[in-house]
């Protein structure tokens, strides 16, 4: 069975290097054809929004689909992706959960000759990889740190500090992990070197500060362990959070230790991904900041790509220069976040049709 499958893919390949990339001798058989879509979990909702969106935009342009989560689980995805190639997708959307477990599978397709789309964290290590579409992840790190030296006044030198911080940062085996925690540090370094901001837990190096599959409870211990033993006489004055999903643990560890309370106020927390709960907690002054990135344009971007890849037309790429897998640098389209705290997520979230009025009460 698998091999009745298998042999058309890998003539079909021969095909379409044979007609140059995808050429238009292919027209027909791409026409109605199906994509598989592989997202990593469906713990948090902004994946479940991805899948739907991408799907959207894929049948909008007279593809069929497959969708597929993974649980967090790399040889779950690693299989899932197999399935989808032997079932005949003719191009894979893919947010990796452990960017290194995919390369024989990646290799599969190039071989069946199914072009290969990283959706929002990049794959690394593979030549086997299209196209990137994803937001600019150092600037995400960027508007963290941002936030947090501006609110605690040090950025204007309203005021001095020290200031108490504690840093958090995403899964190791997520490439955009180092983007969002250098972007980040890029602002707050500076203040810790001069002493203005203090990381009392003494963690401040990138693999001592990790949170595997960006788990919440993970962080929630974390924090926990650093209220205890760095935080007896202290009070922490900032977090820096990489995602709305961990800084929920973390404001859990908090609520513990009396924060949020008139002689314990909240910290500076930041986040990302503008989840509907977290918004509900930066609105009722738990959270202080995420960071909005507009998965719609994501899905539409990423879309589009395997649309080029596809029919070989000019895909939508606006960076060239920032994403090396450590095999070649991959084309990619960057998107901009967007900065959003109480001042402004009316504007933004339900100006911009993200969230209802109503969702948020
Ligand atoms: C990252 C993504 C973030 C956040 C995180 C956890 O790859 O860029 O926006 O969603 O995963 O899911």
């Amino acid at each position: 069975m698998k091999v009745s499958h298998a042999a058309p893919a890998v003539f079909l390949a021969v095909i379409l290097s044979a007609c140059g990339q995808n050429g238009d001798g292919d027209k027909k058989d791409i026409e109605g054809s199906t994509i598989g879509i592989a997202m990593p979990t469906k713990s948090s909702e902004r994946w479940i929004a991805d899948g739907a969106n991408v799907k959207k935009e894929l049948e909008k342009k007279g593809y069929k689909t497959k969708l597929v989560f993974g649980e967090d689980d790399p040889d779950q995805q690693v299989s899932q992706i197999e399935n989808l190639i032997t079932q005949g997708v003719k191009a894979l959307v893919i947010a990796a959960i452990d960017n290194k477990s995919l390369n024989n599978v990646v290799q599969q397709a190039a071989d069946a000759g199914i072009p290969v789309i990283a959706y929002d964290r990049l794959i690394l290590g593979t030549k086997n990889v299209d196209y990137y579409a994803s937001f600019d992840n150092e600037r995400v790190g960027e508007m963290q740190g941002s936030y947090i030296v501006k609110r605690l006044g040090l950025e204007d030198g309203s005021r001095n500090g020290p200031f108490n911080i504690e840093l958090f940062a995403g899964s190791n085996d997520d490439n955009n992990t180092r983007y969002f925690f250098t972007g980040a540090m890029k602002i707050l370094r500076p203040y810790i070197d001069k002493k203005q901001l203090v990381v009392e837990s003494g963690q401040t190096e990138l693999n001592r500060i990790t949170t595997l599959r960006w788990d919440g409870a993970t962080a929630q211990k974390r924090m926990e362990d650093i209220l205890t033993a760095a935080y007896k006489t202290q009070r922490v004055d900032a977090v820096l959070s990489p995602y709305d999903g961990i800084s929920i643990g973390i404001i859990s560890a908090l609520r513990s230790d009396a924060y949020g309370s008139k002689a314990k106020p909240w910290p500076v927390i930041t986040g990302q991904d503008a989840e509907l709960a977290s918004v509900k907690s930066i609105i009722s002054g738990e959270q202080t900041q995420t960071v909005y990135k507009d998965l719609r344009k994501l899905a539409k971007v990423s879309a589009d790509m395997v649309d080029s890849a596809l029919k070989g037309k000019k895909p939508p790429i606006n960076d060239t220069k920032s994403y090396n897998n450590r095999v070649k640098i991959v084309p990619a389209y960057l998107l901009q976040p967007v900065s959003v705290d109480k001042s402004n997520y009316e504007k933004v979230l339900v100006g911009g049709g993200w969230y209802t009025a109503d969702e948020l009460k």
